[in-house]
């Protein structure tokens, strides 16, 4: 018999990438999903992958009444991952309550359905914003975390500490937190992939998209960090290697290999790589020249992060495989094949 996983946010860009691996590795999917910042051609995109279609639920999870019916049908899952969220970091510090609300509210009404249902895994999708400005580096997952620069990042911190809480309060509850570096790439068919809604916030879809010619010219925000070329470092991550990390997550827990009720792992290359770095690397993968200006700092930007990754090798037997290039050809052609699916 399949091993069932309710997967929120499964239309998203990393939940869909995740939706695939975990349907490739034999389990069955309940997607749940407000397709807020998504679209329901994903569920025949991911069919289209892996010849299997997951069940769909179009859900807010904000609505405690639904999302307990929903896990009330569903109880035989084993585990949840939760990617629903909202994520635009900008936006999160003019709509700081809406971020809150939304991504609070649906973590809280989960994982109150799960205890309620006897669902006891569940896996949370973090990210390397938690540790605010390191004073270490590679970071490991025992730097102190401080508050994150902006509302979307201290949901996840918050989120990380309401889970400490809940799972020592939850016996038999356990739960990992996979904290993200900098998700770039996807998928090999060219059919899922990154969609941001209006002006890209992240380099990687803002250089994309001015390759296409929908934007004129990417801004790199400063080039006086103290880094070796004064742009800003960051750890690039290929989206389906972190897909396959949240399935071996899955494992885990269901093999009930946790030595501790709360488990947190950096998931990230241990490679840093500056701003210009990926621009050059884009000029030789497309062999074309970017238009791009270098101007003032962005507000809250660190200038460097990259992940230790010991620990998720040594615990989940996971460690990133792809180049900066791969990640950045199968963004390239996800952004050229969406292009011209739209004109
Ligand atoms: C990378 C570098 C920018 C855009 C954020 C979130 C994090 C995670 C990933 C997402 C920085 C520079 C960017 C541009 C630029 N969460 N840049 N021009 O800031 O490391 O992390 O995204 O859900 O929580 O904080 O990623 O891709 O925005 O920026 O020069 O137009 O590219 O200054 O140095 P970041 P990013």
């Amino acid at each position: 018999m399949k091993h069932k996983v309710i997967v929120t946010g499964g239309c998203g860009y990393i939940g869909s990438h995740t939706v695939v691996e975990l349907i490739e590795n034999n389990y069955e999917v309940v997607i749940l999903d407000d397709l807020s910042n998504s679209s329901i051609e994903t569920i025949g995109r991911i069919e289209k992958i892996t010849g299997v279609k997951p069940i769909f639920i179009n859900i807010d999870l904000k609505e405690e009444a639904k999302v307990n019916a929903v896990f009330k049908e569903h109880k035989d899952a084993l585990a949840v991952i939760n990617f629903a969220a909202y994520k635009a970091v900008g936006e999160s510090v003019n709509k700081p309550i809406m971020y809150y609300k939304n991504n609070l509210y649906a973590l809280l009404n989960t994982l109150s359905a799960q205890l309620e249902n006897g669902i006891n895994g569940f896996i949370f999708s973090s990210s390397a914003t938690v540790y605010g400005t390191p004073n270490k580096l590679p970071i490991t997952e025992k730097n102190e975390t401080q508050r994150p620069f902006s509302p979307y990042g201290n949901t996840k911190k918050i989120a990380e500490e309401i889970l400490d809480d809940f799972t020592k309060a939850t016996e038999n509850f356990t739960a990992i937190s996979l904290r993200y570096f900098n998700p770039i790439g996807a998928h090999e068919s060219g059919l899922i992939g990154e969609l941001p809604s209006g002006i890209p916030n992240n380099l990687m879809p803002y250089i994309t998209q001015t390759a296409v010619g929908i934007r004129e010219k990417l801004m790199v925000y400063g080039n006086d960090y103290p880094t070796k070329d004064g742009t800003p470092i960051r750890d690039y991550i290929h989206v389906v290697d972190l897909a396959k990390a949240h399935v071996l997550a899955v494992e885990r827990i269901l093999n009930k290999k946790q030595e501790e009720n709360f488990e947190i792992f950096n998931l990230g290359t241990g490679k840093g790589f500056s701003v210009l770095d990926v621009i050059n690397s884009f000029e030789e993968v497309t062999n074309s020249k970017l238009n791009y200006e270098i101007t003032e700092r962005r507000p809250g930007d660190v200038p460097e992060l990259y992940a230790a990754t010991d620990l998720a090798k040594e615990k989940l037997g996971w460690s990133a495989n792809k180049t900066l290039n791969e990640m950045i050809s199968s963004s390239w052609e996800w952004e050229q094949k969406l292009r011209a699916k739209l004109q």
